[in-house]
């Protein structure tokens, strides 16, 4: 039967039956994820369809939509937060995250104030410390939860950029960048996409960086360093995209510090090995630079989307962040939205702060070393069955070429097709290949060997 939505009575008496409903399916859902396909088949994806109908007149009972979501939409989902899924760096959400998501979707608060939510800004700012302290990175360093890494990347980047310029007597979050000073952009051979986007984003352009050249892993060469003259942001990066190095940090934040520039460093999943004693050393020094972006949703495995932007300097956050009117509190020292691009933000920090206070250090480790361990497992399942391992498997990453580019994208066509698990593919150094990403809290040494057998009889065929 229709509720109309100004029957207030009748949703509040339906809404017990219905949230449990979306529990017992998501539970349901979750409880398939294991043995499912990886990526949905091709009349899951087709019967989508079911879900494009003309926007009603009269709205449909909540049940009903509920129900045509999850038979609909469920069955066409990739099982992205299952044991065997591999693309992209993307970990399924651990438990204890996705509990606290579930109850922060039933608190519904705005995290832009504390005086919007005191639980919300009292986690976020709990949830910043700890991954501050977790990461190694200097007392105080302040920052906020934004959608991603490329949003953390962009916020710290104009952070940056302001703070270069105003040394050098310009004020950009106030007269832009018209007449500005030109600020030096530095960039590694192997900058991510996401990282260019963002120099765009903050109006220092995609193109127009110093490219600095990179050695066969992918991490800036640190022999051969130009001079810099004037405001400049160099941006390092914590874990490559393919090969999961690192940029050496140390010899090239010296470098920038001698000349004055502010280091910015896209740690969007490669940050989190800071966390792990093992881990740390393919980031050594990172805690030296002026600001970080990283991802919670990537290899912390909370639910999308929770970037993080973190700079040393709170100050030079703050000013180039914040927004001021008559309606909101004038203190804006450690108020979300003064230290984010967003004003209005679901309470991100919520689900970090309970990822940490499940995982607690130890676990954190204990999930990077893990992942790479079965990284480190599954390019010995390649290399031992003849396959091209491409990189030093120094982090969760994999680069694997079956041949020649044609061949390799037949294997990687048959893995996605066979539903397995799944790989995406990739050029490493001009060479067709296939990228493995171990991310998720929930793959074992088991599923790891199913993958291998897959890809093996799929390069077999
Ligand atoms: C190194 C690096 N930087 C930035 C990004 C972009 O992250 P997001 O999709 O969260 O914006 C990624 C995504 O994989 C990445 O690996």
């Amino acid at each position: 039967m229709t509720a109309p939505v100004s029957d207030v009575r009748a949703i509040l008496a339906a809404r017990p039956a219905l949230l449990q409903d979306a529990c017992r399916r998501a539970l349901a859902y979750l409880d398939g994820l294991g043995e499912r396909r990886v990526a949905p088949a091709a009349e899951a994806v087709a019967a989508l369809r079911g879900l494009d109908f003309a926007l009603p007149g009269p709205g449909l009972d909540a049940s009903h939509v509920l129900a045509m979501l999850d038979e609909l939409g469920s069955p066409a989902t990739v099982a992205s937060a299952g044991p065997r899924y591999f693309g992209f760096v993307t970990g399924g959400t651990l438990p204890a995250a996705q509990a606290a998501a579930w109850l922060v979707a039933a608190w519904d608060q705005n995290a832009a104030l504390a005086v919007m939510s005191p639980a919300a800004a009292a986690l976020n700012a709990v949830a910043l410390r700890w991954v501050g302290e977790l990461l190694g990175l200097p007392a105080g360093t302040a920052g906020g939860f934004v959608t991603g890494a490329t949003m953390a990347n962009a916020t710290c980047l104009a952070a940056g950029r302001d703070a270069v310029l105003a040394r050098h007597g310009w004020d950009a979050a106030g007269q832009g960048l018209a007449g500005a000073p030109p600020v030096t952009v530095v960039v590694g051979a192997e900058v991510h996409a996401a990282v260019r986007k963002a120099l765009g984003l903050v109006g220092l352009g995609r193109d127009r960086a110093t490219v600095l050249p990179a050695d066969g892993q992918g991490r800036i060469d640190p022999s051969a360093l130009p001079a810099l003259g004037g405001p400049a942001l160099v941006c390092l990066q914590a874990g490559n995209v393919n090969s999961g190095a690192s940029d050496p940090f140390v010899p090239l934040i010296a470098w920038a510090r001698e000349h004055g520039a502010w280091v910015h460093v896209d740690g969007a999943f490669g940050l989190w090995a800071a966390a792990s004693p093992a881990a740390a050393p393919q980031v050594a020094g990172v805690g030296e630079a002026d600001s970080w972006a990283a991802d919670a949703h990537k290899w912390l495995n909370t639910t999308y989307d929770c970037g993080i932007a973190l700079v040393r300097d709170r100050g030079a956050l703050r000013s180039a962040m914040e927004a001021t009117a008559a309606y909101l509190p004038g203190e804006g020292g450690t108020e979300p939205m003064n230290l984010t691009p967003q004003s209005s933000q679901r309470a991100r920090g919520v689900e970090v702060w309970a990822a940490l206070a499940f995982l607690g250090r130890d676990g954190v480790a204990e999930l990077v070393d893990r992942t790479c361990r079965l990284a480190r497992r599954f390019a010995g399942g390649m290399a031992q069955a003849g396959h091209d391992v491409l990189n030093e498997v120094v982090l969760n990453q994999v680069v694997v070429a079956f041949g020649d580019a044609e061949r390799t994208d037949a294997v990687i066509a048959a893995v996605q097709d066979g539903g397995t698990c799944w790989c995406g593919p990739t050029t490493w150094r001009g060479r067709k290949a296939m990228r493995v990403s171990v991310s998720c809290w929930n793959t074992t040494e088991e599923d790891i060997d199913r993958s291998i057998a897959a890809v093996r009889a799929c390069a077999e065929r």
